[in-house]
């Protein structure tokens, strides 16, 4: 998914760092697991890993990269679908293969819904709007029905959250869409099954909560690793529609606002992406958390001091365990230069703060 921070394309360097830095344990947290993308990778080498984030598009995520271990049967979709000797991939066609209906996202977020069309919200075209809903209305009926375990849940809920990042009409994030279709917006929604990683027998669970409640309720644990938002752009405003997406509006559509559809009551500002507040969340959650090595991603245009994160890591860790390791990388340009934001160049480097705690 594209994803402001997704470490994706930085496990080759996360990876150098656990085995420079002689990382090893068999318990981690990712209490900032956005797509959780480190934390699948941290499954596949061997840690039980506890996740977590604000946000709810988030916790499907973590439940479908993280905490799944089997591959998913759907043995409740038996009576109502045709299941093969690859029952996702055969759940994933039958969804695919749904007729498009006109619900929420087509009202909202396509230029044909009446109730965005106010404001002509360009984030989805009609066919593809009315794809999403027909999905997501399939998945909740299922899971309603009881024909879905929670992983099977999680695991389309995934898939189509990713399906729909693909064919939004925005350079990346849905803070604006794009006056006209872009490519990838005209192309049709497709599902496609989630890379799971089964078979570990690691158990690892998924949360929607704050950073440090999750790592004040752990108690000891091997690596914490930290990758809180960089700068003062608040997730929630950006990604609003995958998060409409993973709540659903069956039980009580949210009221949206603005040109963007923004939900009215939607408010998951994070003190992570406050200058005043971030560096005393930081300081508080090092402080509270019961690792044996904290590893930490942050990059050179963030928002906490390189000073700050150095002297609270240093508080806290053995003495003379503290390192930092960098690398150069390619920026991700979610919008372009304005007047209000010029970026400085096309590299921003990218660091790995450590200490070792005990
Ligand atoms: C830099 S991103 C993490 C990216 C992730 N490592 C990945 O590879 O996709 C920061 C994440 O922190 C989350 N976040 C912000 N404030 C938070 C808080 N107080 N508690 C938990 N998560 C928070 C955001 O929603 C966002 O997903």
């Amino acid at each position: 998914m594209r994803y402001i921070g997704n470490k994706r394309k930085l496990i080759p360097f996360i990876r150098q760092g656990l085995e420079e830095l002689g990382i090893s344990g068999t318990t981690a947290c990712d209490p900032f697991a956005g797509t959780a993308s480190v934390a699948r990778f941290l499954k596949t080498r061997g840690f039980s890993v506890a996740t977590s984030d604000i946000m709810a598009f988030s916790y499907a995520l973590q439940w479908a990269y993280v905490v799944v271990d089997r591959p998913p049967r759907f043995h409740g979709l038996h009576d109502h679908i045709a299941l093969d000797s690859d029952p996702l991939a055969a759940a994933i066609h039958h969804l695919n293969c749904l007729e498009p209906r006109s619900d929420f996202i087509f009202e909202h977020f396509c230029p044909d819904g009446q109730a965005g069309s106010e404001h002509e919200r360009r984030y989805f075209t009609p066919e593809n709007a009315g794809r999403i809903d027909a999905v997501r209305a399939q998945i909740h009926d299922w899971y309603l029905d009881g024909y879905l375990t929670d992983d099977e849940h999680f695991v389309l809920l995934a898939a189509l959250i990713e399906a729909a990042d693909r064919v939004a009409n925005t350079t990346g994030v849905y803070a604006a869409y794009v006056k006209s279709w872009q490519p990838n917006a005209l192309k049709p929604l497709r599902l496609r099954p989630p890379r799971l990683v089964t078979g570990t027998g690691l158990e690892c669970r998924a949360h929607q909560l704050d950073a440090a409640k999750l790592v004040a309720a752990l108690g000891p644990f091997d690596l914490l690793y930290l990758d809180p938002p960089y700068n003062t752009r608040q997730y929630a405003g950006y990604y609003h529609i995958p998060e409409i997406i993973a709540e659903g509006w069956f039980e009580e559509p949210p009221r949206l606002r603005g040109k963007t559809g923004l939900p009215e009551n939607g408010d998951k500002r994070s003190n992570w992406s406050r200058r005043r507040h971030c560096e005393q969340a930081f300081e508080d959650l090092v402080n509270t958390a019961q690792p044996r090595h904290i590893l930490m991603s942050y990059n050179s245009e963030g928002i906490i001091s390189e000073e700050c994160i150095e002297r609270v890591l240093r508080e806290r860790g053995v003495p003379g365990s503290y390192r930092r390791l960098e690398q150069s990388y390619k920026r991700y340009r979610s919008d372009r230069d304005s007047k209000t934001r010029r970026y400085k160049s096309d590299q921003v480097t990218e660091i790995l703060y450590y200490v070792r705690v005990a």
